[in-house]
């Protein structure tokens, strides 16, 4: 289990006494373990690698999107601005995000509270794209994923991980897609299977979960959302969402699920059969 240090009992304070926000270096020499880090737009499959490679080499899956997603929770529910960067950060400094690297990702807990499931709904999926852009933010959020990776054994997954977070990380991939592909593979997560049609019941209307008008106006909305959110993560100006120099890229447009998991585990054997 992994903790974020907990600073919800501090004060409260004025804006201009914000804690000074600094970080630690990484250190590579500092861990005996590597630090595999994987970064890529929403939606290219970057949740499902991590949890693989965590599990085939026994290392820990941290999802640091699920930080920025519990923190835009937090605004959500206490109805702050995401535009204004010192109360956020104030709002940060009071605030207790705990990643529970389970099997299948991250059980993620927000002050104590469960909230893995809430923080994937849209309004906070799209609240976690706007308060990311915020400098001193990424900052604090880039010193607690420090922490959290500093001994190594970590497959950190997000935006940034090769560029600012662990820019010496032993092994970096970047999991990219085309757009319509990640839409498409969204749209296929987040709606119901039709069930199969019952013999039985051949002589009846089967009532349908969605027409086809329906399902062509969901998929369409997954990815205008997405488009928009890679524009605003590739556009920041604070780490916006670009392959580290020496991130090895995978594109998995025309891949299978299979292929990519094969590849990810051969670019990730190739270093540690030198390191
Ligand atoms: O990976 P995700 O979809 O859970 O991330 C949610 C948002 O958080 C994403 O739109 C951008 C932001 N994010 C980030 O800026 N840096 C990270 N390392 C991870 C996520």
């Amino acid at each position: 289990m992994s903790h974020l240090p907990d600073n919800s009992n501090a004060p409260n304070q004025p804006e201009s006494t914000l804690p000074k926000v600094e970080v630690e270096p990484s250190c590579p020499i500092c861990r005996s373990r590597p630090v595999i880090a994987i970064d890529g737009p929403a939606g290219a499959g970057k949740s499902t690698l991590a949890a693989h490679l965590a599990r085939h080499f026994g290392f820990l899956n941290l999802e640091t999107g699920a930080m920025y997603r519990a923190l835009a929770l937090k605004a959500i529910e206490n109805d702050f601005s995401f535009d204004d960067e010192a109360p956020l950060l104030d709002l940060a400094a009071h605030t207790r995000i705990t990643l529970e690297p389970q099997l299948e990702g991250n059980r993620v807990l927000l002050d104590g509270i469960d909230v893995s499931r809430r923080i994937r709904e849209q309004d906070v999926t799209a609240a976690a794209s706007r308060i990311s852009i915020h400098h001193n933010l990424r900052v604090w959020m880039v010193g607690q994923q420090r922490a959290l990776g500093a001994a190594g054994g970590v497959v950190m997954e997000g935006r940034d991980i090769g560029t600012a977070v662990f820019p010496d990380a032993e092994v970096k991939i970047f999991l990219d897609a085309a757009p319509e592909v990640r839409g498409n593979r969204r749209y296929r997560q987040t709606t119901p299977v039709q069930p199969p049609a019952d013999p039985e019941d051949s002589g009846r209307q089967r009532p349908t979960l969605e027409t086809a008008e329906q399902q062509r106006a969901a998929e369409e909305a997954i990815l205008r959302d997405l488009k928009e959110r890679d524009y605003r993560d590739r556009h920041r100006a604070e780490s916006p969402l670009q392959p580290a120099p020496d991130a090895v890229i995978l594109d998995s447009t025309t891949m299978t699920l299979d292929e990519v998991l094969a590849r990810a585990e051969e670019i990730v054997n190739a270093h540690l059969s030198t390191g």
